[in-house]
């Protein structure tokens, strides 16, 4: 059995660092392994300029540990108000790689987001024109559609439709929890990939709701039925270049999801790369880990893929952190339920 694997240095296509105390307390978490990563845009407020951009993007490097090898790929929040002006200049400045769509109260944070896709069309024409990537939640937030169908349905009624009239857009469907998602990917030729995250190739519903709520396994999108996880998994672990690593670690403080409401959210940039590597040889992919983490996402970003590599080693079980600590109190580090093998570097 492979005991030591290099790669090369990953990246992570969905990332949430906050800012102020939860930023300088996670970012280290993710920069230790990963080379870059897409950060999203949904602070309070929101980054939806690209002075916010660029304010954003001096925080997070000057948050940054030294001799960190790391480099944030920033975003701007769509709005109905957003600039197509504005979002080329970011653009052709090279100081953002994406787009970002919430539809509005879709997830934490997302209130500014779109509510008639209409009112976003000038600006989705501009990103088809320059070739600037539109990440999407893809969730419906219509209070009669059952939270477990909120991404198929997303697919039919909003999706698609941006799809057939702007088909020179490039869009990635993050965190896909469906095998509707994969299905929908599966059978497209250009313009779309799709993230999956850590958490989802890991659990179920059924790990989040039986024999007690764990509200440390809630985010949104929520994990479906296990026949859903199985075809994320085949996905992720089948070499198609349309998928690539995204985690969505997204820390709240506990108190904030050890709540009667709690928020969505799973942690987890301290131990991805481990958990990834134990699916990845539990699926007997261990070979297509690479492609997933380090190598799919640069291409369809149209980036280079990192000349740095990192290398796993498999040995005892790796003890991690329940939880890390910011200045603003604890989050809890993602647990997989199972023991973790592989660790970077050793
Ligand atoms: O679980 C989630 N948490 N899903 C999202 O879409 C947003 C994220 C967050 O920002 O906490
Ligand atoms: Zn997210």
């Amino acid at each position: 059995m492979t005991q030591r694997l290099t790669i090369r240095r990953p990246d992570d296509w969905h990332l949430h660092l906050r800012d102020g105390a939860m930023l300088r307390a996670v970012l280290p978490e993710t920069a230790r392994h990963f080379g870059r990563a897409i950060i999203m845009p949904n602070l309070v407020p929101p980054v939806v300029t690209a002075a916010d951009a660029r304010a954003y993007r001096d925080r997070i490097l000057q948050a940054l540990p030294e001799a960190a090898d790391f480099t944030p790929l920033m975003t701007l929040y769509l709005t109905e108000e957003t600039d197509p002006a504005d979002v080329a200049a970011a653009h052709a400045s090279g100081l953002i790689h994406a787009v970002k769509l919430y539809p509005a109260g879709a997830t934490t944070n997302s209130a500014s987001g779109v509510r008639d896709f209409d009112k976003v069309r000038a600006v989705l024409e501009k990103m088809a024109e320059i070739g600037l990537t539109l990440c999407v939640h893809g969730e419906v937030t219509d209070p009669e559609i059952d939270i477990f169908d909120r991404e198929a349905v997303f697919i039919d009624r909003v999706l698609d439709p941006i799809r057939r009239q702007t088909p020179e857009l490039r869009v990635v469907l993050e965190h896909v929890t469906t095998r509707d998602g994969i299905a929908y990917i599966g059978e497209t030729e250009k313009n779309l990939a799709g993230t999956i995250t850590t958490h989802h190739l890991v659990i179920n519903r059924n790990h989040i709701l039986v024999g007690g709520i764990r509200p440390h396994y809630y985010c949104l999108p929520v994990a479906k039925r296990e026949s859903h996880r199985l075809a994320l998994r085949a996905a992720a672990t089948s070499g198609d270049p349309r998928y690539f690593l995204g985690t969505d670690s997204a820390p709240h403080l506990d108190p904030l999801k050890e709540s009667a409401c709690g928020c969505a959210g799973c942690f987890t940039a301290t131990n991805t790369m481990s958990v990834l590597a134990e699916v990845f040889e539990q699926d007997g992919a261990l070979d297509r880990l690479e492609a997933f983490t380090s190598l799919h996402g640069a291409r369809y970003y149209g980036l280079p893929a990192s000349d740095a590599t990192i290398t796993l080693t498999r040995g005892d079980p790796v003890p991690y952190p329940a939880r890390i600590d910011t200045a603003d109190g604890p989050v809890t580090v993602f647990d997989p339920g199972f023991p973790l093998h592989w660790q970077v570097g050793a």
